[in-house]
């Protein structure tokens, strides 16, 4: 008989979302905008949720930290419900956000002042404070820009920065909504790199939203919402490769998938789960190998 060990357990569960339905509105005509929603995000996992527009991404995240509650059902953070109001700082602590416009989240005129924001309003003493800034800003590699004002910052650097002051508040987990929407492509993979070291580790747990396919693909596991419904999950190989319902809801494969469905429907003899021109170069030479081209 084997022993297991620790990483053979699955991950102590962090959030519990228990048939969560949610509306806006305090009338019960209006439209349900989350209907029904059953998830377990473990803790030190790396989890994206993609979904169309309007599908009910960001009413979702804001539940992570009970800037929104349940209409039924229900969100637990770390055990805590978060209806409950006196969990309220709790669960905000534990669970911080980033949105999508970096300069909506900036506060301070110099980077570091920025950065220590968070853990002044938890009544953190100063020289606490101070160890905490220095390790956030070296965590997102910004230690350099300490003394910068944030305005003069690239996206991507402005993104980090708004990172670092959620880790100062020494969070189990980020929220992050659609971080890179704004940012050129340098600045998007500054990000992305940054979530999952910190997920790696600092074993953070990340829940990262975005429209990006390739971004998804970074995750352990891939969540698709729809109309306010999960109707998808599971490793980004495994979702990916459900190209017609991915299409149907109107969302975009990454391309080499999308390319090595076609060639399979052509007999071409190649696995279905690929994600990168690598995958797709390297599947391509092992069957013009096995015909001896
Ligand atoms: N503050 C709000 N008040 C009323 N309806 C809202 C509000 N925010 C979002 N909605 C509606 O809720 C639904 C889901 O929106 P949202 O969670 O922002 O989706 P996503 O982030 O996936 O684009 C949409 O139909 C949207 O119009
Ligand atoms: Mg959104």
């Amino acid at each position: 008989m084997t022993t297991k060990t620790r990483s053979d357990r699955p991950p102590k569960p962090l959030i519990e979302i228990e048939n969560l339905a949610f509306r806006y509105g305090q009338d019960e005509d209006e439209p349900l905008v989350l209907k029904g929603i059953d998830l377990t995000i473990g803790s030190g996992e790396f989890v994206a949720i993609i979904g169309p527009n309007g599908s009910g991404k960001s009413t979702l995240a804001k539940h992570l930290n009970a800037l929104l509650v349940p209409t039924e059902g229900s969100v637990r953070v770390d055990g805590m419900d978060t209806r409950s109001k006196e969990h309220t700082w709790s669960i905000r602590q534990r669970v911080g956000m980033v949105f999508q416009n970096p300069d909506n989240q900036i506060v301070a005129t110099v980077v570091e002042e920025d950065v220590a924001f968070g853990p002044e309003n938890l009544g953190v003493e100063t020289e606490e404070i101070r160890r905490r800034v220095d390790l956030a800003l070296k965590e997102v590699r910004m230690g350099d820009c300490a003394k910068n004002p944030p305005h003069a910052l690239s996206g991507g650097q402005k993104q980090r920065v708004a990172i670092a002051g959620v880790l100062a508040m020494k969070p189990k987990c980020i929220v992050l909504d659609e971080p890179t929407a704004m940012l050129d492509p340098v600045g998007r993979s500054e990000v992305l790199e940054t979530v999952r070291r910190l997920c790696d580790e600092e074993g953070i747990t990340i829940v990262y939203v975005t429209h990006f396919m390739e971004e998804a693909s970074f995750a352990d596991r891939v969540i698709v919402l729809n109309e306010g419904m999960v109707v998808l999950q599971g490793s980004p190989r495994g979702v990916f490769t459900e190209v017609e319902l991915l299409k149907g809801i109107g969302l975009d494969v990454p391309e080499m998938t999308e390319l090595a469905v076609r060639l399979r429907r052509r007999n071409i003899d190649i696995p279905a789960d690929i994600l990168t021109v690598d995958e797709m170069m390297a599947a391509l030479r092992r069957v013009w190998e096995g015909r001896g081209v």
